[in-house]
């Protein structure tokens, strides 16, 4: 892809100008990129590699993957488009609550760290709650930070009762975000869950903030609103979609791009002011929650 120097100088002064701050001061661009079915298909492995080696170039460092995707497989790809990149990135991978407590979280980790042929994450996260008692994954989690393997952890697909459980526990003070699914079709988190992390300054990390496909996606994108807004600041239902969700200042969206034009433009989103006339507009078409939603999951 032709991309002069002045065009990604231009990209990465507006992505670093989005930010969202960890509980621990660690500043982050609030647009990532996600790796979930990256690996798959080994044709579209080298342009993996690229959209993600692109997206690091434009300021995308968060990179987001798992022990769970692909079986390690999109870690593998992570690995190979962070080779020479390690120092820019800020990378998170996930543990399998399966594999959240004493006997195997340890293990778990090593592995992907092995995968992802580097010697810390970032970012460690619980993927979703399992049988393991949270106390034990927290001492796990913080054995792991003593040991330098992790930097910080985190938790994802945690409701609001999931998160108030975790603050009382010994040490549950410590996390860092919870990543939960979020776009302008799903806004049930609206209503507690992240009013409640915003008091215990957690960031939100969004997973499918383009609501990854499916006809949910289509009627989006297909909206009225959507596409007037779209319109007024000559972007696509997408780049909309993507500044909608890091309008607030302290959620981190992740969207998942295997190809470098849908990075360019992902990233050309941070540089997208959406106005309160353009937030009522989408309000109306989508509005917010106006009761408690079960946690939406993919
Ligand atoms: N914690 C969890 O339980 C959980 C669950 C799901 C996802 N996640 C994380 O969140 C990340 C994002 O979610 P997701 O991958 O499910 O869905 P997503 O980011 O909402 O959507 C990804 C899809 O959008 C396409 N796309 C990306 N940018 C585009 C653009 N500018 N224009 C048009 N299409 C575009 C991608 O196509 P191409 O690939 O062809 O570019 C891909 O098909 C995942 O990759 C994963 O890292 C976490």
């Amino acid at each position: 892809m032709q991309i002069t120097d002045k065009q990604i100088k231009a990209i990465q002064t507006q992505v670093q100008s989005r930010t969202v701050s960890l509980p621990d001061g660690t500043t982050l661009p609030s647009l990532g990129q996600g790796t979930w079915h990256m690996g798959d298909d080994p044709a579209r492995e080298a342009d993996e590699i690229q959209a993600l080696q692109l997206g690091l170039k434009l300021g995308l460092r968060v990179v987001d993957t798992a022990e769970m995707y692909g079986n390690g497989r999109a870690e593998t790809v992570t690995a190979k488009a962070l080779k020479h990149f390690r120092n820019e990135a800020f990378l998170v991978s996930k543990v399998l609550p399966s594999n959240a407590g004493r006997k195997n979280l340890q293990a778990s980790l090593e592995n992907s760290l092995s995968r992802l042929q580097t010697d810390y994450l970032d970012l460690y996260l619980l993927h979703w709650r399992g049988g393991v008692p949270l106390q034990e994954t927290v001492e796990e989690m913080e054995k792991m930070k003593a040991q330098g393997l992790i930097k910080r952890w985190g938790v994802s697909n945690f409701d609001t009762a999931d998160m108030q459980e975790l603050n009382n526990i010994t040490g549950g003070q410590s996390c860092a975000v919870n990543q939960v699914l979020y776009h302008l079709g799903s806004r049930g988190i609206e209503h507690s869950l992240l009013p409640s992390m915003r008091k215990r300054a957690v960031p939100a990390m969004a997973y499918c903030p383009l609501a990854q496909g499916g006809n949910l996606r289509s009627q989006l994108l297909t909206n009225p609103s959507v596409q007037k807004v779209a319109d007024s600041h000559q972007i696509t239902p997408m780049q909309l979609l993507l500044a909608w969700s890091i309008r607030s200042g302290d959620v981190l969206s992740i969207p998942k791009a295997g190809r470098e034009e849908h990075v360019l433009q992902n990233a050309q989103a941070a540089g997208i002011e959406l106005t309160s006339e353009d937030l009522t507009l989408l309000d109306e078409a989508f509005p917010p929650p106006s009761r408690k939603e079960p946690l939406d999951i993919v």
